[in-house]
């Protein structure tokens, strides 16, 4: 089977305005068209939902949340629920953003957003990563595995098909950062992760689980990152405001 690579774009707050979107979405699917192997998603605000799901009707690229409340339903202002994402017509959702958690979103709060996504049909975007770059002394791999574990402490097997993993550094995201992650150090934590998800779900079905990579990816390191890290994916943060 050919191998297929899934590209999610995350838009951030750095498209604003509805006609932006409408402009960007439908630069994307045009660009799309012509890529093969890809799929593709785009993850705008949710004030941007609309015109981004209007741009790309009929077409493969689907829609994606950036973050999800934690509670199912009720008197929590701002929040906006998995349920109200699956009505917006949203396929996956992204849970657990460093820049959501650096706004106090806890481990808890994560497992909990991550039970009421899947809970409402979402496909779970779990994103996990390290604060500093300290490869050489390995301490990355105790902090991702505390993630990861107590983010999917609660699933089993028949659960696996509905996640997917983005390993995000945190030191290599946004404008602040130093620079992507090397492949073969993208390559390592990938099969850290692996390892820990087929300890998990077992061997088939936690090697099914794509694992995404984000933080600095552009144009120039794209396919470096996907062939020389192994990995099923990205996350694209500013790139992805370019078609
Ligand atoms: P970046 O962001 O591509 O702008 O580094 C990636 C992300 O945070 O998902």
């Amino acid at each position: 089977m050919e191998k297929r690579l899934l590209v999610i774009a995350n838009w951030k707050m750095y498209v604003t305005t509805p006609k932006d979107a409408s402009r960007l979405a439908k630069a994307i699917r045009a660009e799309v068209r012509t890529a093969r192997k890809i799929d593709c998603a785009i993850a705008p605000a949710f004030t941007l939902m609309d015109s981004v799901a209007k741009e790309l009707k009929g077409s493969k690229i689907a829609l994606a949340a950036q973050t999800v409340s934690a509670h199912e339903s009720g008197a929590h202002t701002g929040d906006v629920s998995a349920e109200m994402i699956k009505a917006l017509g949203c396929k996956s959702v992204i849970v657990g953003h460093s820049e959501v958690r650096a706004g106090g979103q806890s481990d808890a709060s994560v497992r909990a957003a991550m039970k009421r996504s899947l809970d409402a049909g979402l496909r779970a975007v779990l994103c996990v990563g390290e604060h500093e770059r300290d490869h050489d002394h390995g301490s990355h791999f105790t902090f991702i595995e505390s993630q990861l574990r107590s983010a999917i402490a609660d699933y089993a097997k028949a659960d696996a098909s509905k996640l997917i993993i983005a390993y995000e550094p945190i030191w290599a995201i946004g404008e602040q950062a130093q620079a992507a992650i090397t492949p073969l150090a993208l390559r390592e934590t990938v099969i850290f992760i692996k390892k820990i998800l087929t300890q998990h779900f077992g061997r088939e079905a936690g090697m099914a689980i794509p694992i995404l990579y984000g933080g600095s990816v552009d144009e120039s390191n794209a396919r470096a990152l996907v062939e020389g890290g192994d990995v099923s994916g990205l996350l694209v943060g500013r790139a992805s405001t370019t078609a």
